[in-house]
């Protein structure tokens, strides 16, 4: 499988380091693409610089390089994620207001038809990002926004963030054991 991996500035690059990880020892190909506010939330949150995050990808590309092969829908690709998905760039992919690589693979993958995994973070929301989620999802993006359940009652921030990373990987099809599975009571 190839998924690409978008990160965007905002908050919660936990959740994407999480996923890269993941991807990585499911053995599953990923092409990462990060924001310059990506990188720095990722960096100011984590303590993590763009090397170290590009170790974590198969392939890492540039978001000004509009020639990187997930640019194009003839590069075949299982499914992208957005994680996290700043207000800015999911406005940017609910107008297909592609100018940058990132927002440009996003308007790939829809106009493709593939699997699109926006995972937003904001609160309040406004009327103009509900909208945007809302138009987004009836086109069949799905809006995965990171509120974890407290019903598997997890006792640390790993628990929720594995848990959160494993749902976003049955979202995208891809068989894990990370989610705590309610089985009923
Ligand atoms: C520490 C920090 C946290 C931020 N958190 C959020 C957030 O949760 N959601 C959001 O939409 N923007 C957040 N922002 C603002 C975005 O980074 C900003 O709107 C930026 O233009 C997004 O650009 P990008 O989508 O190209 O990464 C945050 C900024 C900083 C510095």
């Amino acid at each position: 499988m190839k998924i690409v991996v978008g990160i965007s500035g905002g908050s919660g690059s936990i959740y994407a380091v999480s996923l890269l990880k993941a991807l990585q020892q499911l053995d599953i190909e990923t092409h990462l693409v990060v924001t310059t506010m990506g990188g720095y939330v990722t960096e100011h949150e984590c303590g993590i610089g763009l090397e170290e995050l590009k170790g974590m990808a198969t392939y890492f590309h540039d978001n000004k390089n509009f020639a990187a092969p997930i640019a194009s829908g003839s590069f075949k690709v299982d499914g992208m994620v957005v994680i996290p998905c700043s207000m800015k760039t999911l406005s940017s992919v609910a107008n297909g207001f592609s100018d940058s690589l990132l927002t440009r693979a996003c308007d790939v993958t829809i106009k493709e038809k593939r699997k699109m995994v926006l995972v937003p973070r904001e609160t309040p929301l406004s009327p103009i990002h509900l909208e945007n989620m809302l138009k987004l999802s009836k086109i069949g993006v799905t809006i995965f926004p990171p509120s974890p359940g407290f019903y598997n009652h997890p006792e640390s921030i790993e628990d929720i963030v594995l848990n959160m990373t494993g749902r976003i990987l049955d979202m995208l099809g891809i068989d894990n054991n990370l989610v705590n599975r309610w089985k009923g009571q």
